[in-house]
This record gives C-alpha cells, structure tokens and sequence, in this order.
C-alpha cells in the first residue's frame, strides 16, 4: 500500500478547506439592488463612492479612490506623483510583474533591488545604496501580506526626500504597530483580483493621507477632470480608470467580513509558524513583533530539501497539493523575466536612460532566487480553516518528510 496521496495513498488532509471567494446574500442583494438602481456606472453612483470611504476608513487613511484593478492602481499613484522619463523608482526584485511593469509604463526605470533572506520583502540597506539623483520613489511589497519594514523604509524615506509607495495588492488590513498599512508613505495600492484577501474578481484602490496626490491620482483616473467641475473639463492628462457600481458593491459586501477574516488567517498564521517551526527544514517567513497583524495574502515558508531526501521544491508542492494542501506559484525573480531578460523593457524608455547598461541587472539576486525556488505559498482560503486543519497542514509536511525518499 502507498504512504503518500501522489502515489495512490490515503490523503493526510481529508476536511475540505473552505472555498474562495466566500459570498452570501450581502453579494446577491447588493448587485441586485445596483441591478434595480438602473446606476451601474461609477459617476452618479454611490456604492464605489461608499466603498472608496469605507476601505480608506478602514485602512485609517483619509482619502480612497478606487480603480479597476492593481496594476491601474500603481500606474495612477506612479502618475500622481509625476513620475516619468528619466526617473527611477526603486522596486524589489521579487513581486509580481505588475510593481516593475507600472513604472515602465511612466516611462521610467524600475531599478530592481533585492530582498531580504527571512522575509522576502525590499530590503532598505540595498535600496539605500540604490538611490541616486534620479530616484523619484520607492515601492515597498508587503510580500504574502507581511509588512516590509516601515520603520526603516520611512526613515529612508524621509532621510532623501524620496516618496514612498505601499504596493500593498497582498495587505488587506495588515498592521504595523498596530496601524493598518497602506498610508505610511504617499499612499498605497491595493488589488481585488480573484486570488486576493477580498475580490470583486477585478478592481483595485489606492489610499493615502496627502490632499494634493489625492487630487491628482482621482483626476488622473477620471480623465483628467476634477471634482465638481463641468463633465467635459479636463485639466490634466488621463484616462478612465474607474471602478464600476457592480464591484464596489461586491467589494463593500466583501469589506464587512475582512476583519474577521483578517483575524482568523492572522491567528492561523502564527499557529503554523509554531508548528512548522518543529519541522527540520521549514522556515516560515519571519513575523516581527511590530506586526501586528499579517493580512496574509498567503502563508510562505522556506524549504530547505536537503531535510527532505534533497528532492526539488516543484516535487514536494506536487505531493503537498496531492495531500490536499492547496498552494499557489512564487514569483519568478523579475531579473529573470522575459521581458527583463530579453531587453523588452527598454522599449518603454527614453533618451540615455534606453541606452543605459542597468548594471542592477547583473546582481546575482540571491533571496529573490531563494523565494522562487525554495518556498512554498499555501494559499489564503486553507488560513481561514480552523485549528485541526492547521494541526493537518503539519501533518501533511511531517508526513512528506518520513516518506520524502519515496519521491526520489
Ligand atoms: C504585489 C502585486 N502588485 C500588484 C498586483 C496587480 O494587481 P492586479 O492583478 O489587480 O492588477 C498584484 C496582483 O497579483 C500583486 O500581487
């Protein structure tokens, strides 16, 4: 009889995880009534308006504008806060495309840093040493829902002159020091892709504290115009951006349950940090004491396979996924990207900076290798399971690793 599920075995995990998104009657009579209302665009609507407020609220920062989706979001800060050609901006090198591929879209530079060993999150000594008289800003990535280190990254910050930029599309309602992320720079970017901690299957939201980047990140998504103004003005360059009633309904439904959530996947996380900490070869991505609460996006630890017969790390999310863990991919270092690798990003550049030799490429980016090729991300829904199915999820990586050999 086989021991592990890959190979025909009884899976360690059997109690389903629960299934995401998660929705109830607060969706469906919300996208009814916006039916009803006959008002399903963003203008004369009130739900994405309710919604912007309410997630800004939430988020203890004074301003929301929300977007149709992550990317937009990034794009629309980026330009609010007049990035472009010539400019760099400091991003890390492991994150989804999206962070490098916004400031392309400025025409400006992604200088790509690497991030730190224990938490996969930008590492402020290197993007220091990264600053030069063209930087223009630096986005942070609170990777997995884990906050970057905002004491050190706004001293930076402050220290240059440069803005700080959350991307914060992993952070729903993550704290540091017990204050949520997202405003601790200029502002912060959030996603409601289908993957993310609360979704409308697309949409986005950019929140901040400072009146003029409000002004002009909210005119910047709404074609230039400017509140209160004759519909046809258009004061400066832009485009629509805008977000529709039908997801900020669904996303003020989604709003009322993200503390819970929060709470549950924040409290579930730290479980597993202790029970996977027993396991030889897992490291679980470093909490700190500052955070105070891990939105947790995903949950993401190190493997090291030399604990585990050596196998490769491709092999045991395979036998994971067969125990019924579910987990998503890591982010391939953006170094290593095709459109980093081949020289297509300089199609998006001008002047000397698309002649440049962008020596930042040459790094050897190790942590950043170290996310894609050794970790594992388990994903959020199974975080917002009780505490046998964490107690399961150890089960499972213990039993891999008393069979690993059988995987060779
Ligand atoms: C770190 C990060 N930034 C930005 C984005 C872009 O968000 P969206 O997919 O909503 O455009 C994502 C989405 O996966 C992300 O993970």
């Amino acid at each position: 009889m086989p021991n592990l599920a890959l190979h025909g075995g009884a899976p360690a995990k059997s109690k389903p995880f629960p299934v995401w998104p998660i929705y109830d009657d607060l969706e469906r009579d919300a996208l009814n009534e916006v039916l009803e209302s006959r008002v399903w665009w963003r203008t004369p609507g009130t739900k994405t308006l309710a919604f912007e407020r309410e997630f800004a609220a939430y988020h203890q920062a004074k301003h929301g504008i929300a977007v149709t989706n992550g990317t937009h979001a990034i794009e629309v800060a980026l330009a609010a806060m007049g990035i472009g050609p010539g400019d760099e901006v400091i991003v890390p090198n492991a994150t989804f495309v999206a962070t490098a591929s916004a400031v392309l879209f400025a025409g400006a530079l992604p200088v790509l840093v690497d991030v730190r060993a224990d938490s996969y999150c930008i590492d402020p000594e290197l993007a220091e040493a990264a600053i030069n008289e063209n930087t223009k800003a630096i986005i942070a990535v609170h990777m997995g829902g884990r906050p970057a280190d905002l004491d050190q990254l706004t001293a930076l910050a402050a220290k240059h002159g440069i803005p700080l930029l959350e991307d914060a599309a992993h952070a729903h309602g993550s704290e540091w020091r017990g204050r949520k992320v997202g405003a601790f720079g200029i502002g912060g970017t959030f996603s409601f892709q289908a993957s993310k901690n609360m979704t409308a299957g697309e949409g986005g939201m950019i929140i901040s504290n400072d009146d003029d980047f409000e002004r002009l990140a909210r005119s910047t998504h709404d074609c230039g115009r400017m509140p209160g103004e004759w519909f046809y003005s258009h004061y400066i360059y832009g485009s629509n951006y805008r977000l529709s009633e039908w997801q900020g309904a669904v996303l003020l439904a989604q709003l009322t349950r993200l503390d819970d959530q929060t709470a549950r996947r924040h409290q579930n996380g730290r479980l597993l940090d202790g029970l996977l900490s027993e396991i030889p070869g897992i490291t679980p991505q470093s909490h700190d004491p500052r955070i105070t609460r891990n939105g947790q996006y995903a949950y993401i630890f190190h493997l090291d396979s030399r604990a585990f017969a050596g196998i490769a790390t491709a092999q045991f999310v395979e036998a994971l996924e067969a125990e019924g863990v579910p987990t998503q991919a890591p982010y391939p270092p953006l170094h290593l990207v095709d459109l980093f690798r081949s020289g297509a990003y300089r199609s998006r550049l001008s002047g000397a900076q698309a002649e440049g030799s962008h020596e930042f490429l040459r790094d050897a980016f190790l942590n950043s290798l170290r996310e894609s090729d050794e970790t594992v991300w388990i994903t959020q829904n199974a975080l917002l399971g009780d505490e046998e199915d964490m107690r399961e999820i150890a089960a499972a990586i213990g039993k891999l690793q008393r069979y690993a050999r059988d995987l060779k």
